[in-house]
């Protein structure tokens, strides 16, 4: 029906991180970040108009939206009618299927499957550059949920007026060879986080002295990132997707007041990593704003690379993704 639509998008982990925004309003980020997009864990949305109702109403998993979550989807939605000519109000229903304290952004998959939903309920006609740009401005990361397997989000143009700078920020797919890769995930704590990656990443760019040395090197871990998934060489990808997370930790240790997410099973899971390593195995970890480790590998080491992950894991839960779609529309 007109006014009515439904879309699913899949989480996506960064292999070269989104770290540090140039303007927060329109969020656009300080660097390029690229990542793969997962085959688990998607999120439904559906938007329906509502005109004459006074306000939205937003439900996540059948509960009202609440706080900071309701806040977010609400501006986002405004931002929608504003594109529109709209002033209709509108009922959003999101199924996440991600797992409480799967430590996988399910704010990527929401604005992605929001984004999508939201434009199509609301009659832009949008098309998938536009659309990453518009989940972007929800969440930074879901711009790159739009699309599936490999994604690199463009920091964009800095020294431009506002319109094209924001213009030039935007997601597209990045070319891969034969890659066949899978992502263990070790969930090593399900607790909630101390601080938002939101005001994390605010105070390492406003107060870490690593936090500029860090982008400047982020940029050569892309075009070297590029190259290696150009030529499907697995292991280079992994081993800069490793580093590059680890110097943004590093960018977060340094900030004032430090920013640690990394937690002592964190630190297990990173050494059963290394000892994977030794004994032959491709295997690299990422990790973003939490304690959960994700770790790239071969698709057929992927069992054992749980395996040993699980043991490391100290009880937490363990799933395996493989490269995913890219967010679609299901109903109009
Ligand atoms: C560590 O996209 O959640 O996961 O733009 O403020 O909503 P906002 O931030 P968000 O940050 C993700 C940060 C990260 C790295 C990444 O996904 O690139």
């Amino acid at each position: 029906t007109a006014g009515s639509a439904t879309a699913v998008a899949h989480p996506n982990i960064a292999l070269i991180k989104y770290w540090g925004k140039l303007d927060e309003r329109l969020i656009l980020p300080r660097t390029d970040s690229l990542s793969m997009t997962l085959d688990i864990f998607p999120t439904t949305t559906r938007v329906r108009r509502s005109p004459g109702a006074g306000h939205d109403e937003v439900t996540l998993g059948g509960k009202p939206a609440q706080g900071e979550a309701e806040r977010r989807i609400v501006a986002f939605l405004d931002l929608v009618r504003e594109r529109a000519g709209s002033t209709d109000r509108a009922v959003v229903d999101t199924e996440n299927t991600v797992p409480t304290g799967a430590g996988l952004a399910s704010s990527a998959s929401g604005f992605a499957a929001l984004a999508v939903a939201a434009a199509t309920a609301y009659g832009l006609d949008l098309d998938a550059t536009a659309l990453s740009r518009l989940a972007r401005r929800g969440s930074g990361s879901a711009s790159r949920s739009l699309f599936g397997d490999f994604v690199v989000w463009h920091a964009g143009r800095h020294d431009a007026p506002e319109e094209e700078a924001d213009l030039s920020s935007y997601a597209e797919p990045v070319p891969a060879g034969p890659l066949d890769p899978a992502l263990v995930v070790a969930v090593v704590n399900a607790g909630p986080k101390d601080v938002s990656s939101r005001a994390a990443m605010r105070r390492t760019v406003d107060t870490s002295p690593l936090f500029e040395p860090w982008a400047v090197s982020s940029k050569d871990d892309l075009t070297a990132m590029r190259e290696a998934l150009g030529r499907g060489d697995l292991e280079t990808v992994g081993e800069i997707a490793e580093r590059n997370a680890l110097g943004m930790h590093a960018t977060m240790l340094a900030a004032r007041p430090a920013v640690r997410y990394m937690s002592p099973a964190s630190l297990t899971v990173l050494d059963s990593v290394l000892q994977l390593r030794r004994d032959g195995v491709l295997a690299y970890a990422t990790m973003d704003a939490g304690p959960n480790v994700k770790v790239l590998c071969r698709n057929a080491d992927a069992d054992r690379v749980a395996g040993v992950v699980r043991g490391a894991a100290q009880g937490g839960a363990i799933h395996i993704a493989r490269p995913g779609p890219g967010a679609r529309l299901l109903t109009g």
